[in-house]
């Protein structure tokens, strides 16, 4: 049986990367390999994971087209992962590996997303917005900024006494778990029954609270939709 090869697309340090290496390499990942690491950016520290896991990478600049989707066909691959990919994917690869494409993102999209929001930027809005919960959405990617419908959400606790960095470091942490349970319903072909209802992931100390905060915002839906219907 031929195995599902990933392609994970990074930029940066490839901590996601890293994630899925390790849950492939202990058979997490329902028999799929990385088979493919591709950065836009030399230097990218993802790049030397990959070496360090015996993963072919390479650098592909995000204008030449023709050279990724050659390079993806080339070696053979079933589902794209972009793990901190800050280049906008061309839409021929979005139309040839349309529905088998999956982006994190560091927030509780449809929130704190879209053009301009990435990185610390994320977390500084967060923090300014006074939520006092965020963390990651694993989703399909489709045309657009972060509007591709979720697979995975993992939420973590804002505190009061967080700066950016410590917010992107919990958050960081949750974009792993969530990532690797997105790629893995992508690679068992679930995604779409997946996008009718997203898996939540919540750490168990983190519960009680959360459910306080998830019935005052489904208070604030509510009055939201009744305002629709006058
Ligand atoms: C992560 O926060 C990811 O959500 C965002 O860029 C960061 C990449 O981190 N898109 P890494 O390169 O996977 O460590």
């Amino acid at each position: 049986m031929s195995s599902y090869n990933l392609a994970v697309l990074i930029s940066g340090s490839g901590s996601n990367l890293q994630a899925i290496m390790d849950a492939a390499n202990s058979g997490n990942l329902s028999g799929a390999r990385v088979a493919l690491v591709v950065s836009n950016r030399e230097g990218a520290y993802g790049l030397e994971r990959a070496k360090n896991h015996g993963v072919p990478s390479m650098v592909i600049d995000k204008a030449n087209i023709s050279e990724l989707l050659k390079t993806l066909e080339h070696y053979e691959i079933s589902g794209i992962v972009l793990a901190g990919y800050l280049a906008i994917l061309p839409l021929e690869v979005i139309n040839e590996y349309s529905g088998k494409i999956i982006n994190i993102h560091p927030a509780l999209l449809p929130l704190f997303g879209g053009k301009g929001f990435y990185g610390i930027r994320v977390h500084q809005a967060v923090l300014a917005s006074g939520m006092k919960y965020s963390g990651a959405t694993a989703h399909v990617v489709d045309c657009g900024i972060d509007t591709g419908a979720a697979i995975v959400r993992g939420v973590v606790p804002v505190l009061a006494s967080d700066t950016a960095q410590e917010l992107q470091k919990r958050v960081l942490v949750m974009e792993h778990k969530v990532l690797v349970k997105a790629v893995r319903i992508m690679v068992e072909n679930k995604t779409k029954e997946t996008v009718e209802k997203p898996v939540m992931v919540i750490e168990e100390k983190d519960r009680e609270n959360m459910q306080e905060f998830a019935k005052g915002l489904a208070a604030l839906g509510d009055a939201l939709l009744q305002h629709n219907n006058p």
